[in-house]
């Protein structure tokens, strides 16, 4: 007798697994909200693997918990690693520390990238800007070593301020820009100092960062400049600059400057890099005098999104939020009021949504 042979139908079942980012949303305060709220809208409409982890911090948390930092957000970053931060309200001439500056400190940011590109000409703006400003991120007048010294029964008769600046910190961003600029196929550094005045402080930065530069001799033409020299070449001829590289308060200050160059605040995206932890954050702040309005600009905050982007190896999807931003701006001109448009931020966001979903289309 034959055994007719038994047969199994094996069904395999295809197991995808789907690549999650998570990453630690400060909220901040003023505009920080409503800029985060847009630059969410515009992330989750394109395919990205991020997992939102959102936290209040800034004033509204310090009201609401008596810390501007909350444990639970710093633990949270702990783990993801990656945080996505608007603005924070540091109070003025007294009240609590920056968070902002806290939160580069704790998780040794020592690294602030900050790179400037002409998306808008217009005769207020120059053309073909495409510069990088790194800063060093934790060291100089940015420690918080001050206080006042009474004479005569007034209190603050004098006020005094330490910068305190390491050779290991210098060395750490110096090999941070340089290796930065070799990297992204870059030609020039300039480093930027006043180390004609504070010799020191400076100095040591400036000493540091030369001698860091000898081995990227013959791929780099590396230079140095006095900060007003500085600041003043870049009205009169912002192109001869590459990558800048600087300490800490003058790096704060040319940011500022070379955001207002290309159009504005609303156009200048930052990274904090640290060894293993990353924020990002658009450069402006809160920006009290339009919060609330519908009118704030969310570009600098996308742009740092498409940072993030380039940070977690996508660079294909930074790419496509930048030419949607750029399309925007350019070709539709939808712009908000800050670039000399009448778009609220919610019309310029759906604009931004339109672009990236008809570039799939
Ligand atoms: P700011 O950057 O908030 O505002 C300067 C000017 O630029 C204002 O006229 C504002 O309306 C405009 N502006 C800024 N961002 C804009 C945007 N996205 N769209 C349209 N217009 C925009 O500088 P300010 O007034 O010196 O600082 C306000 C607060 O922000 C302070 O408490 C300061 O400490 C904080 N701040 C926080 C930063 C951070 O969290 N990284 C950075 C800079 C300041």
């Amino acid at each position: 007798m034959t055994v007719a042979p038994v047969t199994t139908t094996i069904i395999k079942k295809e197991v995808t697994t789907i690549k999650t980012t998570p990453v630690t949303l400060i909220e901040g305060d003023g505009i920080g909200p409503e800029i985060l709220d847009a630059t969410l809208d515009v992330l989750n409409a394109m395919d990205t693997s991020f997992v939102w982890h959102r936290f209040k911090a800034g004033m509204r948390a310090y009201e609401e918990t008596g810390d501007a930092l909350p444990g639970e957000m710093l633990d949270n970053i702990r783990q993801t690693r990656l945080a996505l931060k608007a603005p924070l309200t540091t109070p003025v001439g007294s009240g609590f520390r920056s968070a902002t500056v806290r939160l580069r400190e704790e998780f040794v940011l020592f690294a602030n990238v900050r790179p400037a590109r002409t998306y808008i000409h217009s005769p207020r703006n120059y053309d073909n800007i495409d510069l990088v400003l790194i800063r060093e991120n934790t060291e100089g007048l940015y420690v918080g070593v001050e206080h006042y010294i009474p004479i005569d029964g007034d209190p603050k008769a004098v006020a005094e301020a330490s910068g305190i600046i390491t050779r290991s910190g210098c060395r750490r961003i110096a090999e941070f820009a340089f290796d930065y600029a070799v990297r992204n196929h870059r030609k020039k550094i300039t480093i930027v100092h006043k180390a004609n005045i504070l010799k020191a402080l400076t100095g040591l930065f400036l000493e540091t960062a030369l001698e860091v530069g000898r081995k990227y001799e013959g791929r780099l033409e590396i230079e140095d400049r006095i900060v007003d020299n500085c600041a003043m070449q870049l009205v009169i001829n912002p192109n001869q600059f590459d990558v800048i590289l600087t300490t800490n308060m003058f790096g704060d200050i040319l940011s500022d400057e070379i955001a207002g160059l290309i159009g504005g605040l609303g156009l200048a995206p930052g990274g904090n890099i640290g060894r293993d932890t990353a924020i990002f954050e658009a450069i402006h702040g809160t920006a009290q005098d339009i919060a609330g309005k519908g009118i704030a600009n969310p570009t600098s905050l996308l742009l740092a999104s498409a940072m993030m982007l380039d940070h977690i190896r996508e660079p294909e999807l930074a790419t496509r939020l930048r030419n949607a931003i750029r399309a925007v701006l350019v070709e539709d001109h939808i712009r908000t009021i800050d670039l000399g448009g009448d778009a609220s931020t919610s019309t310029y966001t759906a604009a931004i949504i339109r672009r990236l979903q008809s570039d799939c289309a």
